[in-house]
């Protein structure tokens, strides 16, 4: 039977103990990891969130019936013991708690429990699935302890810095209106307006922005989000931004205040060095040169350009891509000219899935005879001046693309760290920052025949590019940047269009009459109208922070109760049918369900 805690009080967490306590009294409480009887001496791991600490039970120390009851004790039973801290005779170096142990004095069993459905051990080899359905005991695991720890000191030292620095932490609401950050809405439904529908917020975005026009110059707020868009290992329905907005600034005050952020999260944390200023590249020089605007700068292998010389080469894959507005590009994995060609063709898949035809391949061998897919569509001079435009040496293999600008990029973008990956060259614990900046202000939908916001329709254009809008909105630049460490967007901001004539054309580009924009967006349209500051902002994916922080791979590691990719909780089983009266009651009737 559970025992009470009456008269008990923990001093301590398991690693708090040091040397330093030897000969003390102590008591600590937890969950046992293990329990193993030496016969007339039982050692016991007690756990809890700190770690581990040792606990030998003898007859002596605690009497009969005490030890009768150690005897019983098994893994995750709940318990406290008191006890004296005394020096190990043959230390644990695994342990933080190694050179001492704990002599128990007193045993109390405040809960006991049955045999856990898996280990709960570090590194546990598990699957996903079954630690989901049981997160509560999966939780107790010192990698996620270690991992939420963390979370929790990342939200800490922001709260301080930002507040320090005179943001003010305002909640915005839940039960809002549609948001405009691209994905689609999760919808709640009003039991008092039958038929009318909250949207939970993709972002605080047209809050935070009315915060500004109301004075509160500098705001920020660890803001859940809602965005009901598929799932990766870098993207759950719900999660948590930090999110800021600030008055009477421009782009580099943003940026400024932001690297010190990131310089004391890394620091106090983690004690990475963050050398500053930031490394900043546009989005066209990103493109260009790693394929893509969220480059992993960790390692070089940057695309190269080729279209110039091959432009009248021989091979028809070339210049047939040439004559249609596209470009040939290539990425040069040096020291590969041995890759086999079974890893070869891996990689031409590879590229397919990134919508290639084909990826064309030359290597260049030690003696310098070349081995290629296309070699013999060449003369030797075009070959030559082809693997001089790609800086190619002895030993080293050159990958080409040829197609419109956009598959090339993401062809050879992609296929880039597909090599590194495979190459190993990819390491967790170098930290590489990027500011990605001025971004395309809108990009082309060809499903939808209009043009969308690359970031959201409340993005500044950049002076220069203003007068474009009428004349090639495609090519104007914005206001826009994001943040990127190794190859991930952990976030991304702009500065705002606060003049309500940029607005309203803005809006008439995207397509919205201007009884659709203020429908939509009327409050704020109108709050303009009152007097409002120059704005930006920013807003970072805590949970992809403190992924990368943490060194995972799942964003799901550094969450306490994540989803899995169909948006459902193996725990809860949410999403879930709900009782017809409640339904009764929203006046909502299902008429297609999928109910297996
Ligand atoms: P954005 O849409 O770029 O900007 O979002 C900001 C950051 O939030 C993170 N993020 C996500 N993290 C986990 N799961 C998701 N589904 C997910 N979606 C986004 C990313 C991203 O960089 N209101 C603007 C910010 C601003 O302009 O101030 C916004 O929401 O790390
Ligand atoms: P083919 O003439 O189609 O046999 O292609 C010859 C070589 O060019 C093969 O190695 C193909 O993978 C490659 N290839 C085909 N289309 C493309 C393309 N669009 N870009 C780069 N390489 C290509």
């Amino acid at each position: 039977m559970a025992e009470s805690m009456k008269g008990l009080h923990r001093s301590h967490r398991c690693t708090e103990i040091t040397g330093s306590n030897i000969g003390e009294t102590v008591t600590v409480m937890g969950w046992v990891q293990k329990s193993r009887n030496k016969g007339g001496i039982i050692f016991v791991d007690l756990r809890d969130r700190s770690g581990l600490l040792q606990i030998i039970f003898e007859e002596s120390d605690i009497g009969t019936e005490g030890f009768l009851k150690a005897e019983k004790l098994k893994s995750e039973f709940v318990i406290a013991v008191a006890g004296k801290i005394e020096a190990r005779s043959a230390a644990n170096e695994n342990l933080a708690t190694g050179s001492i142990e704990l002599r128990a004095t007193q045993l109390r069993i405040l809960s006991e429990a049955e045999t856990p459905p898996f280990p709960i051990e570090e590194n546990c080899k598990t699957k996903e699935e079954l630690r989901l359905k049981y997160r509560y005991l999966d939780l107790r695991r010192p990698d996620l302890q270690k991992n939420l720890i963390l979370r929790s000191k990342v939200a800490t030292l922001t709260r301080q810095f930002l507040t320090q620095e005179g943001f003010l932490e305002i909640e915005t609401p839940m039960l809002t209106k549609s948001t405009p950050e691209g994905a689609r809405d999760y919808l709640v439904p009003s039991r008092i307006h039958p038929g009318s529908f909250y949207a939970l917020p993709q972002s605080p975005q047209l809050f935070k922005q009315l915060l500004m026009c109301s004075g509160y110059d500098r705001y920020f707020q660890l803001a859940r989000c809602f965005r009901d868009e598929d799932l990766r290992a870098d993207r759950q329905p719900e999660f948590t931004q930090i999110d800021m907005e600030l008055s009477f600034v421009d782009v580099d005050d943003v940026i400024e205040v932001n690297e010190r952020l990131l310089k004391k999260l890394f620091k106090e944390t983690i004690g990475v060095e963050v050398p500053l200023p930031i490394r900043r590249m546009t989005y066209a020089e990103a493109m260009d040169r790693f394929g893509s605007d969220k480059p992993d700068i960790r390692f070089g292998m940057e695309l190269k350009n080729v279209s110039e010389t091959v432009k009248n080469c021989g091979f028809s894959v070339f210049t047939n891509a040439l004559e249609k507005g596209g470009s040939v590009r290539g990425i040069n994995a040096e020291g590969q000219a041995e890759m086999p060609r079974k890893k070869i063709d891996a990689l031409v898949e590879f590229a397919r899935g990134f919508g290639a035809k084909g990826l064309a391949y030359l290597a260049v061998n030690s003696d310098g005879t070349y081995k290629s897919s296309f070699s013999k569509f060449m003369t030797e001079e075009e070959l030559k001046a082809l693997v001089g435009a790609m800086s190619g040496k002895p030993g080293d293999l050159l990958l080409f693309a040829a197609d419109e600008d956009d598959i090339v990029f993401d062809v050879l973008g992609n296929l880039r760290l597909e090599i590194a990956r495979n190459l190993d060259l990819l390491k967790k614990e170098e930290y590489k920052f990027l500011w990605v900046t001025e971004f395309p202000l809108l990009e082309y939908s060809k499903e939808e025949g209009r043009y969308t916001a690359k970031h959201h329709p409340f993005t500044m254009p950049m002076e220069e590019d203003m007068d474009l809008l009428d004349t090639d909105p495609g090519k104007v630049r914005a206001k826009a940047y994001d943040i990127v460490l190794n190859g991930t967007e952990i976030g991304g901001g702009s500065v705002r269009i606060f003049q309500n004539q940029v607005q309203e054309r803005m809006f008439e580009v995207l397509g919205f009459s201007r009884e659709d924009a203020y429908d939509r967006f009327g409050f704020l349209l109108n709050a303009f109208k009152y007097g409002v500051p120059p704005h930006a902002g920013l807003a970072y994916g805590l949970d992809r922070l403190v992924m990368l922080m943490a060194k995972e791979d799942s964003i799901r590691d550094v969450i306490a109760f994540p989803k899995v990719k169909d948006a459902s909780c193996l725990m809860t089983k949410a999403p879930d049918e709900v009782e017809q009266k409640q339904l009764d009651e929203l006046g909502i009737g299902v008429i297609a369900a999928d109910r297996q």
